[in-house]
């Protein structure tokens, strides 16, 4: 039995420190280190890491790193390398490190080297990807492939959307890409609305191949097709699957050698470098994505080797620790200056929340202290015009990251400076304020005084890489998955399952026949769901009349 978090010594030492550290401010830490601003700096892999603008000093960092090995970190980061099942309640390996890692390396699951299998699905898919994107693969009617749908939902969509507009600009530009996620059915309708079925490749991903979304839109993507090409012959031509469900994906009607395999050793949110990321390959071809692994694999090998005080992944972690469970802080903006990077925030929200929302510990007892925070965001500058407000003035204290790019994508005028200069400044505004003095000498009439004061002492990290590339952007991607490891370890809990996401899921399967039901169901649920039902009921049938 590991000794509970907060019975550790360091956690005890941080619990003392934590008063003495809430009371400083980022002026005083600045004014009294000249060197602060170059010193917590961390430049690996490609990323410059600046972390000066938190509110710690080398004591905090130097307890919070004690926390890590106290919680034994480095042998579980050597376990789910070593490929040890570290996902105890569904006792799997956690192996998305395998899906990157060279061809040669060797990761043993149940007796098995698990590398060989991965690079022979990533020949296939780079084969497939060739003969779509040169023409080759034909449609059933002989066109050439020009759209794209991939229908997944959680880690099969998230992962590929996010991907897709990362790289879009080294995207072959003559195929299109949509992704239908949602069970509403809007999602399918407006995804096809201008396509036509003769040019057009379905991907249903899914690990499970069970998930309600994905089978439905599935389903109704085959109705779509067939009702322009037809012959039922066509779906081998247009529908392709990526999924661990060997039997369901050929029970849907889709040939086994068009699906591309997966492993239950690999989770959801940490997928996007499996065959889900089939669309992203399609999109931006097998040379581009292998750049792509290669930059996660750099960041795995990194996260492996680096002592815990020079490991960037370790360091992101334990800054996000110390705000949610010291300072209590309830949530984390993340900030892309590069709106290639839009989707990237609802990305991380899947891969954080859905990993680290928990109160139970390893160990089956309830946690007492404070987990995974609520992650959101929107690319800059566009936030600042929006909820930057809050995060200034209001009453929540909210860390931030600030991802910038010193290369831009498209050279235009001025507009990568003020880009860069909108990043720098709002890091700096947060961290260091304005005094009611400095407001008042600028000679802001009195009573607008205390309106225009900024406390300050906001805190924030600035992570700048030189150019969004595949491979830079696998190092950004991989960095959050390890400091989401890193932060379950050390609260003892396992980032891997979601069972919070099983309970509504079982209850929309009672409700769905009750909405259907021709004739009044009998309900039993609480008063407010009956009375819920019975109205959708009432005024579904009504208006279905007029
Ligand atoms: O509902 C949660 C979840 O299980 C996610 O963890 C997963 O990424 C998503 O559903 C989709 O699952 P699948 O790929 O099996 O369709």
């Amino acid at each position: 039995m590991t000794t509970p978090l907060t019975k550790r010594a360091a956690w005890q030492s941080l619990q003392t420190h934590f008063p003495q550290v809430r009371e400083l401010t980022l002026r005083q830490l600045f004014a009294d280190d000249a060197q602060r601003g170059a010193r917590l700096t961390l430049d690996a892999v490609g990323i410059y890491y600046d972390y000066s603008k938190h509110r710690v000093t080398d004591e905090t960092l130097k307890l919070l790193v004690q926390l890590a090995e106290e919680s034994g970190l480095a042998d579980r980061i050597a376990a789910m390398f070593r490929g040890d099942k570290i996902n105890s309640t569904e006792k799997r390996a956690v192996l998305h490190v395998a899906l990157r890692a060279p061809r040669g390396a060797s990761i043993v699951v149940d007796g098995q080297n698990v590398i060989p299998a991965v690079h022979a699905v990533l020949d296939r898919m780079a084969d497939f990807a060739k003969r779509v994107r040169s023409g080759q693969w034909r449609g059933h009617t002989g066109r050439p492939i020009r759209n794209i749908v991939n229908i997944g939902i959680g880690g099969s969509d998230l992962g590929p959307v996010m991907a897709y507009e990362a790289l879009r600009s080294y995207s072959q530009r003559e195929l299109t890409f949509r992704f239908v996620s949602n069970v509403d059915g809007t999602d399918f309708a407006e995804a096809v609305i201008d396509l036509d079925p003769a040019e057009t490749l379905f991907i249903v991903a899914s690990k499970t191949f069970t998930t309600l979304e994905t089978m439905t839109n599935a389903e109704t993507a085959r109705t779509w097709l067939l009702a322009k090409l037809t012959d039922p012959a066509a779906v081998a031509r247009h529908f392709v699957a990526v999924s661990t469900n060997t039997n369901l994906v050929q029970k849907f009607g889709i040939d086994p050698a068009n699906m591309f395999e997966f492993w239950d050793w690999v989770g959801g949110r940490y997928s996007m470098t499996s065959a889900i990321g089939l669309s992203t390959m399609l999109a931006i071809g097998p040379d581009h994505y292998r750049e792509m692994l290669d930059g996660f694999h750099q960041m795995d090998e990194h996260f492996r080797t680096a002592p815990l005080n020079r490991n960037l992944p370790v360091l992101m972690a334990l800054l996000g620790l110390w705000y949610t469970s010291f300072f209590k802080a309830e949530t984390l903006a993340v900030l892309p200056y590069e709106q290639y990077l839009k989707r990237f925030p609802a990305y991380l929200q899947q891969l954080t929340m859905e990993s680290n929302g928990k109160t139970v510990t390893l160990e089956g007892t309830e946690v007492d202290y404070q987990t995974g925070a609520v992650y959101w965001g929107e690319p800059g500058t566009n936030g600042q015009h929006s909820f930057y407000q809050l995060i200034h003035q209001g009453t929540k204290l909210i860390p931030c990251d600030f991802i910038a790019f010193v290369q831009p994508l498209h050279d235009l005028g001025r507009h990568h400076d003020l880009l860069l200069a909108n990043v720098f400044a709002q890091a700096e505004a947060l961290a260091f304020g304005k005094t009611s003095q400095e407001v008042a000498s600028e000679g802001v009439p009195a009573e607008l005084v205390r309106h225009k004061t900024f406390t300050g002492n906001r805190p924030s990290s600035v992570l700048l890489l030189d150019k969004l590339t595949p491979a830079t952007l696998g190092k950004l991607i991989a960095l959050y998955e390890h400091a989401v490891f890193t932060q379950g370890i050390i609260w003892g809990i396992d980032s891997f399952d979601q069972w919070g996401v099983e309970l509504g899921k079982k209850l929309a399967e009672r409700i769905i026949p009750e909405l259907e039901a021709k004739t009044e169901p009998t309900l039993g649920h609480d008063s407010s769901t009956n009375t819920l039902i019975r109205r959708y009921r009432q005024l579904k049938h009504s208006s279905a009349g007029k």
